[in-house]
């Protein structure tokens, strides 16, 4: 049995297994206990122990525990470790993140730690450094720990989260109840949580902050999808008057770098809301701990430092667990341990393919039967139960798009809003010049209008009519683009990503780099 771990990138939290992870928080338990009872012996059987092997870390924004604990992790390995220093490196002379990765991976560098505030960036690289070591015959290929991409991941940060999470859980994964408190806008490390505690069976989640400061949708939508119950409170002193508190709190900073001007102008009164006060004390429940990723704010911490010698604290045994959790995911990657893991397979949910289905069962009708008001067209293409639903206006803005993206703008033909026999609105494009679809023009039309079929008419009637629904991938179309611009593919970054999405499980597109979660609408370049 091959070692499933060995030479995997880390990019997003579920790039491992929920059972990966917890095969994982058990070496990590078993490797702290033998650093805290100084078992050598046990310690070995972790450590890379080879000179020439190489671990390269590259921070493009500032951090303490990640870089340090990662270098502290290499040294603990007895590897070659590296650090690019970006100040003085030639991508301040407009050399892509490509290049620049490309470049470091030919001198026998095998994982690299990447800190950046352009999201997606890992995983971009860690496509192009397996061409690139594979194009020069390289005898190893790259991988990739994300250690913190803008706004959207933070997977160690979540690993260590959850191995603290656990100790104070009797290493349980039955259920958990948290309470995340902060800025979960901007916060990364909240937003790995929407994922990472499908760790746990049973998860509820309380998120407390301002308005401005709340969860994004898309992240609590998927904590619901998750099975998550989840509850939203605008602040602490809201929080402690419901019956139901955690006692498990999780705190984040105010992330004042990534805020915009309006919503710095009220940080006084949006931090008083997320920072704990010495009278909510007696509100807590007994054996409650307090989380934090840190680094605090030295003038505003949302935990004051008169709480860091209670028993709450929590945020330190967390900060130290760094150290052991990122130990453990270089051996894995590196092959050093994980030997005798054995997936279940069980995770791997079925993927539909098919996103065109021809509809046999039908009634032949005259194609004139169904339309109102033009003349029929004799041969050509009819897309019928466009945005059905939908109010008028929205879908003829949204034919526009459709002819667009279709080239069905520059030949005859034209758009129709009609109603369906259940009295919706929907819309219907005629194209009595079109023929001949493509496979390439089907899964482009299944992308821009899951949900319509196509009627391909001849002689007046309906030959063929299928139904589109949405494709579990899209990618290869150069009029794709991410609405994210701190996303690898937007434009304002010139690194030349194609956008690529893939379908979430309700059916809308993420961003396959950054994770942005679009409709079908949204996806297509202005
Ligand atoms: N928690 C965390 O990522 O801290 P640093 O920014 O100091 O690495």
């Amino acid at each position: 049995m091959s070692n499933v771990f060995k030479g995997r990138s880390l990019n997003i939290i579920e790039d491992f297994s929920i059972e990966e992870r917890r095969y994982f928080f058990r070496k990590v338990m078993e490797l702290k206990k033998a650093i805290l009872e100084n078992d050598q012996a046990k310690q070995d059987e972790y450590r890379i122990n080879d000179p020439d092997f190489g671990i390269y870390s590259v921070f493009l924004e500032n951090s303490t525990r990640t870089r340090e604990s990662f270098k502290n992790a290499a040294k603990f390995h007895h590897a070659k470790f590296s650090e690019l220093l970006t100040s003085g490196s030639s991508i301040n002379k407009g050399e892509s993140y490509t290049d620049t990765f490309n470049t470091i991976s030919g001198y026998q560098n095998s994982i690299f730690i990447v800190r950046s505030t352009v999201e997606g960036l890992t995983k971009l690289l860690s496509e192009e450094t397996a061409v690139y070591t594979k194009r020069n015959g390289l005898p190893y290929t790259p991988a990739f720990i994300n250690a913190g991409d803008g706004k959207h991941e933070h997977p160690t940060q979540e690993l260590l989260d959850e191995f603290t999470f656990l100790e104070d859980n009797d290493m349980s994964f039955d259920s958990i109840h948290v309470a995340l408190v902060g800025d979960l806008y901007h916060g990364r490390t909240v937003h790995s949580k929407a994922d990472g505690l499908k760790l746990f069976d049973h998860v509820k989640v309380d998120l407390i902050a301002p308005n401005e400061l709340q969860m994004p949708e898309s992240y609590v939508e998927k904590m619901e999808q998750n099975g998550f119950e989840v509850r939203s409170f605008s602040s602490i002193e809201e929080y402690l008057k419901q019956p139901e508190i955690s006692t498990k709190w999780y705190f984040t900073r105010p992330q004042l770098e990534r805020m915009g001007e309006r919503i710095l102008q009220k940080q006084e009164q949006l931090r008083q809301s997320i920072t704990f006060r010495k009278e909510f004390l007696d509100k807590l429940l007994p054996d409650t701990r307090f989380y934090h990723p840190l680094p605090r704010h030295k003038e505003h911490p949302t935990i004051p430092v008169w709480l860091d010698s209670m028993p709450l604290n929590g945020w330190e045994r967390q900060s130290i667990n760094g150290y052991y959790c990122r130990i453990v995911l270089i051996s894995l990657i590196a092959g050093i341990i994980g030997d005798d893991f054995v997936p279940s397979n069980k995770e791997k949910a079925e993927e539909e393919d098919e996103y065109i289905h021809e509809v046999k069962e039908r009634k032949e009708k005259k194609y004139a039967e169904y339309s109102e008001g033009i003349k029929p067209i004799k041969n050509g293409l009819v897309i019928d139960h466009i945005c059905k639903g939908e109010t008028p206006k929205e879908i003829r803005e949204h034919m526009e798009l459709i002819s667009r993206v279709m080239h069905l703008d520059d030949g005859r033909g034209g758009h129709w809003i009609s109603r369906s026999s259940d009295g919706q609105f929907k819309g219907l494009l005629f194209c009595p010049d079109a023929h001949n679809l493509t496979q390439r023009d089907l899964k482009r039309l299944a992308t821009v209008a899951p949900g319509s079929t196509l009627n391909i008419i001849k002689d007046g009637t309906v030959a063929e009519k299928y139904r589109a629904t949405t494709p579990p991938r899209v990618y290869d179309f150069d009029d794709l683009c991410c609405t994210n611009e701190a996303c690898i593919t937007h434009p304002v970054n010139s690194e030349n990503v194609p956008a690529k999405f893939v379908r979430t499980k309700d059916g809308q597109f993420a961003c396959a780099y950054c994770g942005r979660v679009h409709s079908f609408k949204e996806i297509w370049k202005k």
